[in-house]
C-alpha cells in the first residue's frame, strides 16, 4: 500500500507533516498521527473542513457536495473526504488540535518511523 506525506500548515503557520495510505481520507489519517481537524458533517456536505491545496493532487474517498465546492476557492480541498494521490501540502486558516498527550517531537520521531 503507498503512503503519501501530508504537510500541513494551520492558521497561526504551526506545521506537521503525517502519512496518509493510499484510499485513507486526510482527516483520518490526521486524527491516526495524533491531530484533530476541523470537521463537523465528515460526509463532504458542509465544507467547515475546506483548506487550500497548495501543492500535490487528491482524489475523494466518496463524493462531496458540489454546491460546497462551487464556493470555494480553485485550490479548496475537503480534509474529511480527500486522499491524496501524491504528497501534498495543506494549507488551513484555522487550526487543528493535538489528541495525542504525547510531546509533538515525539509523535513526529514515531511518525517518521512508520514510514
Ligand atoms: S466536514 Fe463537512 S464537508 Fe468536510
Amino acid at each position: 500500500m503507498k503512503h503519501w506525506r501530508i504537510s500541513l500548515t494551520g492558521g497561526e503557520g504551526e506545521t506537521v507533516a503525517f502519512d496518509c495510505p493510499e484510499g485513507v481520507s486526510i482527516h483520518a489519517a490526521a486524527r491516526t498521527a495524533g491531530f484533530r481537524l476541523r470537521v463537523a458533517c465528515g460526509s463532504g456536505g458542509c465544507g467547515i473542513c475546506a483548506a487550500e491545496l497548495v501543492n500535490g493532487q487528491v482524489d475523494y474517498v466518496s463524493p462531496i457536495s458540489a454546491a460546497k465546492i462551487e464556493g470555494c476557492p480553485a485550490r479548496a480541498v475537503f480534509l474529511c473526504r480527500a486522499t491524496p494521490t501524491e504528497d501534498c501540502c495543506i494549507k488551513t486558516d484555522w487550526q487543528w488540535a493535538v489528541v495525542d498527550k504525547a510531546p509533538l517531537s515525539r509523535r513526529m520521531a514515531i511518525n517518521q518511523q512508520g514510514k
